[in-house]
Order: structure tokens, then C-alpha cells, then sequence
């Protein structure tokens, strides 16, 4: 997993659509040219204009191509719904690539939840996994299903309004229990599904499951410890230790 080198980027919020139920894509225009990066990173974006929040944002990188960046979020607080209401342009500051990435490798396995897609979407659409499952809450939450549907993703809605009916995390399971060459999983999802997902490590076995995690952070990267949490190793800061870790390294045995 390779570190990232961030730097200080001055960008604009030229385009924004609504891609679903409470979620945006944006594409911001760089001052600069945004450093190579790898899936997994994300940046710490600042409402430049706005004396509330203070504090920057971690997202995710969805892609990022010569002077511009793309994120999609979803509309919980803030900044978030600043990000989705304010009139554009709209000018932001931000600081990226920050953290680790997925690793690398071949016939991976692959889940998402609901937001945990954005960092991982360029990576299934690049064919890196030998399966993809991605789990929604509802139908109006699915977003980039063509291309979901182009790789033939295997797709689930928590209440059934769109593909099987049913938590992802266990159409998942059962396919493990199928499979000879169990390797390596890369997840990223909200808390309960990335517990879910040690769970079933513990119990298939021969696995080894990557998740990326969530905590809040105020600098991103490695300087307020905003964002450390305990492991059964000591305490990690999520930011600059992470965002992706080893399942075991955060549960524990
Ligand atoms: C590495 C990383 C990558 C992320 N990538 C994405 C992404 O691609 N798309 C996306 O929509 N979101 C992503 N998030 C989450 C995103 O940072 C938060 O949703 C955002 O900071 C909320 O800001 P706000 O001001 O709108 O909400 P606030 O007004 O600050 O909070 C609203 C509510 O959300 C909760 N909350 C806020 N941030 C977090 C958090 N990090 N973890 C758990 N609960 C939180 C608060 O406790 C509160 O209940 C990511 C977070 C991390 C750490
Ligand atoms: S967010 Fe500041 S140390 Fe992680």
C-alpha cells in the first residue's frame, strides 16, 4: 500500500448533478495539476468562503485527471449540504492525496456500501476484481449503476427496490462459502458492515479483508489525532496510519 504525498490545491466547484437520493457528484478545476494518487486516498476539502465549518472535510477520491477532481457525496451536515446548494463556480481548498491505499493484486474480491463505492468504482471499472458485490439501502439511493451493471457487479437494496433483497455483506458470504481461492477482499462501507465483514473472516477463513474506515478528522493528516482510534495494537490514527487496514488489525483476534 503506498504512501501519498499531499499538496495544497486551490480549486473551483465548476459542475454539479444530483446522481441520487441525497447524493452529488462534483467536478472542481485545480489550480494545478492533482498528484498521482492511488485508490483509497482521499482529500481534506475546505469551504474556503465560509466561516462555518472551519474545518475541513475528508473525501474520498473518486477520479482525478490532470487539473480536475471528482467527488460524490452525500448530503449529511454542513458542508456537505453547502457543497450540494451553494451557486457555482464555487471556490474550495483542499489537500491531497492524503492516506494509504487498497492493496494491489490479482482475482481480488470486492464490496462496497452505499458510499463506500467512491473510492473503489475507477478500480472495478479497471477490472481488478474477480467479483464485485455492492450493497445500496434503497433504490433511490443506487447511483452509477451502468457502469456497475457493465461489469456485472452483483447488487443488492437493504428492502429489495432494486436487485436482490437483503444486506450485501451476507450475499457476499454465501459466495465465499462457495469459493476455492478465497485471496484477497477489498471492502469500504459505513462501521457495521466493515464488522460484519471480520466477522465472516473469522469464520471462512483463508481470507484477508481491507477495509477503509470512517472517523472524523480535522487536519487529515497525522498532526491533531483527531481521528485515533484503540486496536488491540495500540491506538493507529486513521488518517495517516490508514484509511485502509487489515480487518484483523482493527477488531482483533
Ligand atoms: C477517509 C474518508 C473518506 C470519506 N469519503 C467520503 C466520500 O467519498 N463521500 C462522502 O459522502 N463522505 C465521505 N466521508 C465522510 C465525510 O467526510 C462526512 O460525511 C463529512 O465530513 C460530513 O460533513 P458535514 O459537515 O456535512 O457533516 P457534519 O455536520 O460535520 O456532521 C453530520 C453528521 O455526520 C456525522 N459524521 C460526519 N463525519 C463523519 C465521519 N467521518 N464518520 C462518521 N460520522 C460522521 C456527524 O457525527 C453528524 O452526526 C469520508 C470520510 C473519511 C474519513
Ligand atoms: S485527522 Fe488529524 S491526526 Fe488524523
Amino acid at each position: 500500500m503506498r504512501e501519498s504525498r499531499k499538496v495544497l490545491l486551490e480549486g473551483t466547484i465548476c459542475n454539479r448533478k444530483k446522481l441520487a437520493d441525497n447524493i452529488y457528484h462534483i467536478k472542481i478545476e485545480l489550480d494545478k495539476e492533482f498528484p498521482e494518487y492511488s485508490y483509497g486516498n482521499f482529500v481534506m476539502v475546505n469551504l474556503k468562503e465560509e466561516l462555518s465549518p472551519l474545518l475541513p472535510r475528508p473525501f474520498s477520491i473518486f477520479r482525478a485527471k490532470k487539473r480536475s477532481l471528482e467527488l460524490i457525496f452525500k448530503v449529511v451536515g454542513v458542508a456537505t449540504t453547502l457543497l450540494a446548494t451553494k451557486p457555482l463556480p464555487y471556490p474550495v481548498r483542499l489537500w491531497g492525496p492524503l492516506g494509504n491505499s487498497f492493496p494491489d493484486g490479482k482475482d481480488m474480491l470486492c464490496i462496497a456500501g452505499g458510499l463506500g463505492l467512491v473510492p473503489l468504482y475507477e478500480s472495478i471499472m479497471k477490472e481488478r476484481y474477480k467479483k464485485v458485490f455492492v450493497g445500496f439501502r434503497n433504490q433511490g439511493e443506487v447511483y452509477l449503476l451502468n457502469g456497475l451493471l457493465k461489469k456485472e457487479a452483483f447488487i443488492s437494496t437493504d428492502d429489495g427496490s432494486y436487485g436482490k433483497k437483503g444486506f450485501i455483506t451476507e450475499f457476499f458470504y454465501q459466495c465465499l462459502i462457495n469459493e476455492k481461492d478465497k485471496g484477497t477482499v477489498v471492502a469500504c462501507g459505513p462501521q457495521g458492515f466493515l464488522k460484519r465483514l471480520w466477522e465472516i473472516e473469522k469464520e471462512v477463513k483463508n481470507i484477508e479483508i481491507y477495509g477503509s474506515f470512517e472517523t472524523h478528522m480535522a487536519c487529515g493528516f497525522g498532526v491533531c489525532l483527531g481521528c485515533t482510534i484503540e486496536t488491540p495494537k495500540g491506538m493507529v490514527k486513521v488518517c495517516s496510519d490508514g484509511p485502509v487496514f487489515r480487518l484483523k488489525d482493527i477488531f482483533g483476534e
